[in-house]
């Protein structure tokens, strides 16, 4: 009984821990939270430097302070398009996605997007 209690304090200590871990850190987190969803997303953007698409980072510092960032950029993302980042990528678009990932998937990545610095 004894060891089966501490085995199961230490699987809690360990999920507290992970969990710490990405909270603190939107860069690994959305990367994760992408991958997971399924997304094509990293085909094209990456969290510091432009690929095809603008750096996340740059995304964020471009939104902050803008109350309705969240609900435009998945928009966007879902519709696909350009216009917006065309001094940077030479006028490419983004395709649509128009459900993969989900809406309610897309809003964790925007947020998390929102929370790089
Ligand atoms: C085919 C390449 C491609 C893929 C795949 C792609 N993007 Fe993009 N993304 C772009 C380009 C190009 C832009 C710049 C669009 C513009 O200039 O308005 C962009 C812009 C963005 C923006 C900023 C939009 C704005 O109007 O400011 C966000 C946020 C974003 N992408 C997130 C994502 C996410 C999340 C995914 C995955 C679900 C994704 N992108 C998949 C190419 C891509």
């Amino acid at each position: 009984m004894k060891s089966v209690f501490a085995a199961m304090t230490a699987a809690v200590a360990l999920m507290g821990a992970s969990s710490i871990a990405l909270a603190g850190d939107p860069a690994t987190e959305v990367v994760a939270m992408v991958k997971a969803d399924g997304g094509d997303c990293l085909a094209c953007h990456a969290v510091d430097h432009k690929v095809v698409g603008p750096a996340w980072k740059d995304v964020a510092a471009r939104y902050k302070g803008d109350s309705d960032a969240e609900n435009k950029l998945v928009a966007k993302i879902t519709r696909g398009g350009k216009g917006n980042w065309d001094k940077v990528t030479g006028g490419m678009a983004m395709v649509p996605h128009p459900s993969k990932p989900t809406n309610a998937q897309l809003h964790e990545i925007v947020k998390l997007i929102l929370a790089l610095k």
